[in-house]
């Protein structure tokens, strides 16, 4: 029996020469949407994220620090990496590190296979390369230098002068793939995502590709290339192949060949615009080299800017995740991400956006409509959902949530998850102004069996469209959600809420009456006065 293939999703792999800031977890935070989301369709998924530990950045950093580079990354992957996953509520299938003997032997093994089939060659590297990106950078990629610096070249993303390396490298033979990179691409282009990333990559191959090095041998933190150990294996070379890696790749036993089998290709590789080339060049050519299926999609993201340029830690701009959930929890860190800004574009962070944005669609919008319609089932019917009796305002509801689970999902399979958030807090608008002009507390001071039958009808409806929510807004909200699914009464009635299905969320009318409903915590507490 075949298994079937799960939706293979990956981050790119952190640099472990600092702690995480938000741009990190931003990606994290992503992948695990869209592995819920997928999850919550019924599919199976795999989600993979971690850490790239070896190169010349992370030796640096370790130094600097007076320790060896193995203890360093130990302790930073323990004490920051890894708890980051945690703070932005991050429930990925596997972590993998890149000092781990289950990745460093597969490269060496994937390593000497491309040798013996004649992929690699020894020759020198002269030239320009940024430790910060890890790059053999060209002639196009650098700027002036400025201030301290002028006079000298720098690293566009970096502002800092590049190293001017004369070392004797192995090669990949790269530009041997140019032309069959183009057609695949011509072929299928959604493998490239979105548009501006697809124009620059085609643009970057319509010109020269050159050989890449694929070894280092001034410094030795890093995998040795099997036949030629003075060398260690290019950072990036190692560090691609986690995705492959991770999942079994080359293993001709169970259940390594197996687990590659039903996982290997990823569907979406994210990662930021910075590093597309690596992922949209380099390792296709080493899949096409090893004969191995390419990814299905790349997907590049933009960058969290502070005063208009890429939040790093380096320029000392790097705002820790925790100092956002310590404020504002988890379930609005992941909501503001997704919703503020346009995913594949840049975006600003920006406190004050976040604030208004957290009291205006959180407190003031999901949370009040969630306590108000909890309360007062409880108030006028002791806590027991009562039955609905539609009517025209009630059918519009239902018609409304039909078109925003449609265009939710289909979104996110655009990875637009700003268009599938701004549908569902269309749908929270629409539901607190029906409670607002149905005004179900004044229907319910003439106390009759039809005023009661009225308001039962108001809240039934509002309550099925909170259930709805919870399903389409658990991927990107699991705590709050869940809360309110289990104030609801859902979770006896219909189960647990990660086991629903978004690809049947339209469905309307589904939470039965006679549930137990319950006023519970608040959902998105109000900001304590700056003061
Ligand atoms: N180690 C490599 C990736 C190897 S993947 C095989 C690397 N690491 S990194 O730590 O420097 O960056 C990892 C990711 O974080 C990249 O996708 C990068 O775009 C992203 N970000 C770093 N700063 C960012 C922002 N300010 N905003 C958004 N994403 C940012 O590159």
């Amino acid at each position: 029996m075949t298994e079937a293939k799960a939706f293979y999703v990956t981050t790119p792999i952190y640099y472990v020469n600092d702690a995480p800031h938000i741009g990190h977890a931003y990606t994290t935070m992503v992948g695990d949407v869209l592995t819920r989301w997928h999850r919550m369709r019924g599919e199976s998924v795999w989600y993979l994220t971690g850490t790239d530990e070896h190169g010349q950045k992370v030796e640096a950093a370790a130094a600097a620090n007076g320790v060896a580079p193995q203890a360093w990354v130990d302790k930073l992957v323990a004490d920051k990496w890894l708890p980051v996953l945690q703070t932005i509520d991050v429930a990925n299938d596997d972590f993998i590190r890149t000092t781990e003997p289950r990745h460093t032997d597969r490269v060496q093994r994937f390593m000497e296979r491309m040798h013996e089939q004649g992929w690699f060659y020894l020759g020198s590297y002269e030239g320009p390369y940024c430790v910060g990106c890890e790059e053999f950078k060209l002639p196009d990629d650098l700027v002036d230098g400025e201030g301290e610096n002028a006079g000298k070249k720098c690293c566009a993303i970096h502002s800092r002068p590049v190293q001017t390396l004369d070392e004797s490298n192995w090669f990949f033979k790269l530009s041997e793939f140019r032309d069959r990179l183009i057609a695949h691409y011509e072929s299928n282009p959604q493998a490239l995502q979105p548009q501006s990333a697809y124009n620059e990559v085609m643009s970057f191959l319509r010109g020269e590709l050159k050989d890449l090095s694929i070894s280092r041998s001034t410094f030795d933190w890093g995998i040795p290339l099997p036949w030629d150990p003075a060398h260690v294996i290019y950072v990036w070379f190692d560090a691609l192949l986690n995705y492959a890696t991770a999942v079994g790749l080359g293993d001709t036993d169970e259940p390594g060949a197996r687990k590659f089998a039903r996982t290997w290709p990823a569907d979406v590789h994210l990662v930021g615009k910075d590093i597309l080339r690596f992922h949209a060049v380099i390792w296709p050519a080493m899949l096409m080299a090893a004969g191995l299926p390419l990814p299905k999609t790349v997907f590049a993201h933009g960058w969290l800017l502070v005063g208009g340029e890429k939040m790093s830690k380096s320029k000392l701009t790097g705002i820790a995740p925790s100092q956002i959930v310590d404020t504002f929890g988890s379930d609005a860190f992941r909501y503001y991400f997704l919703r503020a800004i346009a995913f594949g574009s840049d975006g600003s962070f920006s406190w004050e956006d976040m604030a208004a944005r957290y009291t205006n669609e959180l407190a003031n919008g999901l949370g009040n409509l969630a306590s108000r319609a909890t309360a007062m089932v409880d108030r006028y019917f002791g806590g027991v959902l009562p039955p609905a009796d539609p009517h025209e305002p009630e059918v519009q509801l239902a018609n409304h949530w039909r078109a925003t689970t449609a265009a939710a999902d289909a979104a996110v399979d655009r990875f637009e998850f700003a268009t599938a958030l701004a549908a569902t807090k269309e749908f929270v608008d629409a539901l607190n102004l029906y409670l607002t002009e149905q005004e179900p507390w004044k229907t319910a001071k003439a106390q009759t069996d039809d005023a009661m039958h009225r308001v039962g009808t108001v809240l039934n409806t509002v309550c099925e469209g909170l259930r709805g929510l919870c399903v389409l807004l658990h991927p990107v909200m699991p705590k709050a959600t869940q809360a309110l699914w289990r104030d609801l009464g859902a979770q006896n009635a219909l189960g647990p809420l990660d086991e629903q299905r978004i690809d049947r969320a339209g469905q309307w009318p589904v939470l039965p009456a006679g549930t137990t409903v319950t006023k519970g915590e608040v959902l998105f507490p109000r900001l304590a006065d700056e003061e």
